[in-house]
């Protein structure tokens, strides 16, 4: 497993991070048992990784909490969230901190590494920063969290205008980003100015469904063609992504997606879901291959660096 310096926090990461939301939830959504599920956390862990992400929302903090009654609690960085808004209402500071309280309660420790805010979007970013982050900054400095952290909600900031905002402003030390083959546009608009603040970025939405959900991105490639926003070759086959697999190149398109993200300069961590150990296997090869050639790395951006939003959606059984 290769290792990195998680920005400014100074921790030492594993590059690829476990992460227990999106659609397999570690197996929860599709009927796997709370203890075969801490064995693939266990195995994880065993295989190298260090970063574990979840949130309140995932209902994985239990998962966790159990894996790591039996692993010492420095050996791993330890990562969640909470909304401060939720289905439009704003949470008071109290109900936050609350939920940071129930969160440490349900891990078993009496502090998290990173504590985000959970999906913040542009229009609430000015609550946040007003009223839940004095609040939890207070919390910090009882030791209940290390670092602070905001993570982006996604489809309905594909410009990335709350990352943007919040690095401007210096709010925070760990940022989760979309950003993927399909959705490049964070290098210009959050990694160029993340980097030279030394930001950490956790990096989501690599693979997500549109990689993962068999015929998805050959459905979506036609949609762009046909609207006139690639070229016209790529809605015109099935594979449309194949040409990355070659001797020297990809071995498949996840194991594309997964090794473009983790060699994104500014890209501390890429985190995957999964139920499944042996795509927990495949992740983790992929994240310790080398980047993909330059050549392709250019084709990608010249093809789909002017994408927004694409592959994004929430929803469905990989989706959340
Ligand atoms: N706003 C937020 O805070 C936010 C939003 C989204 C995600 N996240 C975090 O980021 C993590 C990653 O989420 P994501 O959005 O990037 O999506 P993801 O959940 O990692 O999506 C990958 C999907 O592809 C499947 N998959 C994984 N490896 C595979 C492989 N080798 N071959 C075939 N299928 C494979 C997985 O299902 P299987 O079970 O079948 O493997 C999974 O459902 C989440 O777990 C969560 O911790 C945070």
């Amino acid at each position: 497993m290769d290792y990195t310096t998680l920005g400014r926090t100074g921790l030492k990461v594993s590059v690829a991070g476990f992460g227990t939301g999106g659609g397999s939830r570690l197996g929860m959504k599709t009927g796997k048992t709370t203890a075969q599920s801490v064995a693939l956390i266990h195995a994880a862990l065993d295989l190298g990784i260090n970063l574990i992400d979840t949130a309140e929302q995932y209902g994985t903090e239990p998962i966790v909490g159990a894996a790591l009654k039996t692993v010492p609690r420095d050996q791993v960085v330890l990562c969640t969230k909470h909304h401060d808004v939720w289905m439009r209402e704003r949470r008071t500071p109290a109900q936050v901190i609350t939920g940071l309280d129930n969160s440490l309660r349900t891990l078993g420790t009496d502090y998290v590494d990173v504590f985000y805010v959970h999906s913040l979007r542009p229009p609430n970013y000015d609550y946040t920063m007003s009223v839940t982050v004095p609040a939890l900054l207070r919390e910090k400095e009882k030791g209940k969290f290390r670092f602070l952290g905001f993570t982006e909600a996604g489809p309905p900031d594909p410009e990335h205008v709350m990352a943007g905002r919040a690095i401007a402003d210096d709010a925070i030390d760990v940022l989760m980003i979309a950003f993927s083959m399909l959705q490049q546009n964070g290098r210009r608009l959050v990694l160029e100015e993340s980097r030279k603040r030394d930001i950490a970025i956790t990096c989501m939405y690599a693979v997500r469904n549109i990689f993962s959900f068999p015929g998805r991105l050959a459905e979506e490639m036609k949609k762009l063609a046909a609207e006139g926003k690639v070229p016209a070759w790529l809605g015109e086959t099935d594979a449309p992504l194949d040409f990355l697999i070659h001797p020297g190149g990809a071995e498949n398109v996840i194991d594309a997606a997964y090794r473009y993200a983790r060699h994104e300069p500014g890209v501390h961590v890429t985190l995957f879901g999964t139920g499944d150990i042996g795509h927990l296997k495949a992740n983790i090869a992929s994240l310790n291959r080398p980047a993909l050639p330059e050549s392709d790395l250019a084709k990608l951006a010249e093809l789909f660096g002017h994408l927004v939003g694409v592959g994004m959606e929430y929803g469905e059984q990989k989706g959340g």
